[in-house]
């Protein structure tokens, strides 16, 4: 049986979009037209600060004050986003969070997902949801029913980059950068940890393969770690032919059986 189908799904404002109750209690979203889930099913909370801010070695740095570079890829409902900076406030670490996103959520949608849950300072969250809804982005219309996910080159959305800063802290700074990922060019600072967090390689594939794969590589320092919930065979093949060590590591209790953690040396 599948046990998706057990889940408490609820509408979203976003007619695109789905709300999800997973398994931990936590909401996530879901795109209707695909399927796609933005986080898993057996516990989206549960997923990021494991999959992500634990096993890119980010929870440790920020609970030892050392100064974080973090780039993400796909912001989605900014849960990597707010479990991060939460941390980084917590224990004053001096935070730059870049996070890329063709399709950046109104601060309504982020609402009814009960974001402030997800953190220990909830001030955090009302801060940011405030700071959304003064910002004026260019939503572009893009209704997955019609497009699904654009293929490299054909590409719908603008050509610019748009980027919008959020002070989040004396020392926290995000820097949300509407773009398509495969046309962002990065210049400045390498990152400690990369959150790679398309949609699965099934339906998001151009994120998957290995030219963006070797600019993530390029982009990461020293000891740094790329993180993601995916161990495809492919994708680890990928990884590391662009020059990653590549490790399967257990996931997250109920969910996925591996998750994988790609160190550059
Ligand atoms: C799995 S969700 C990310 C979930 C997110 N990390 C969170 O904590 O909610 C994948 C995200 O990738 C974005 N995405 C997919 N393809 C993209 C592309 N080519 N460029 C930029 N963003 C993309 C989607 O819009 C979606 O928000």
């Amino acid at each position: 049986m599948n046990q998706r189908a057990n889940r408490v799904r609820l509408p979203c404002q976003d007619p695109t979009l789905e709300i999800e109750v997973t398994d931990d209690g936590s909401r996530t979203l879901i795109q209707k037209a695909t399927g796609d889930s933005y986080h898993s099913s057996s516990g989206a909370i549960t997923e990021t600060r494991q999959v992500y801010l634990q096993n890119s070695g980010v929870a440790e740095r920020l609970s030892t004050g050392q100064a974080t570079r973090v780039l993400e890829i796909g912001l989605g409902t900014g849960m990597g986003m707010f479990l991060t900076v939460d941390q980084a406030i917590k224990h004053r670490a001096p935070l730059d969070y870049v996070a890329l996103d063709y399709h950046w959520l109104s601060a309504n949608v982020v609402r009814e997902l009960a974001p402030e849950s997800w953190v220990d300072n909830p001030a955090v969250v009302a801060d940011y949801i405030q700071w959304r809804s003064s910002v004026t982005d260019l939503q572009f219309p893009r209704d997955p029913s019609q497009s699904g996910h654009l293929p490299s080159g054909e590409s719908a959305e603008p050509k610019s980059t748009s980027v919008y800063r959020w002070h989040a802290g004396e020392h926290q700074v995000v820097q949300i950068q509407r773009v398509d990922a495969l046309r962002w060019r990065h210049e400045g600072r390498c990152f400690d940890a990369i959150y790679f967090d398309p949609f699965a390689p099934d339906t998001n594939a151009e994120l998957w393969q290995t030219p963006l794969l070797a600019v993530m590589y390029k982009l990461l320092n020293t000891d740094g770690r790329l993180v993601t919930y995916c161990v495809k065979r492919e994708v680890r093949d990928r990884l590391t032919a662009v020059g990653f060590d590549v490790r399967k590591i257990r996931g997250p209790k109920g969910g996925k059986r591996e998750v994988l953690v790609a160190t550059r040396h």
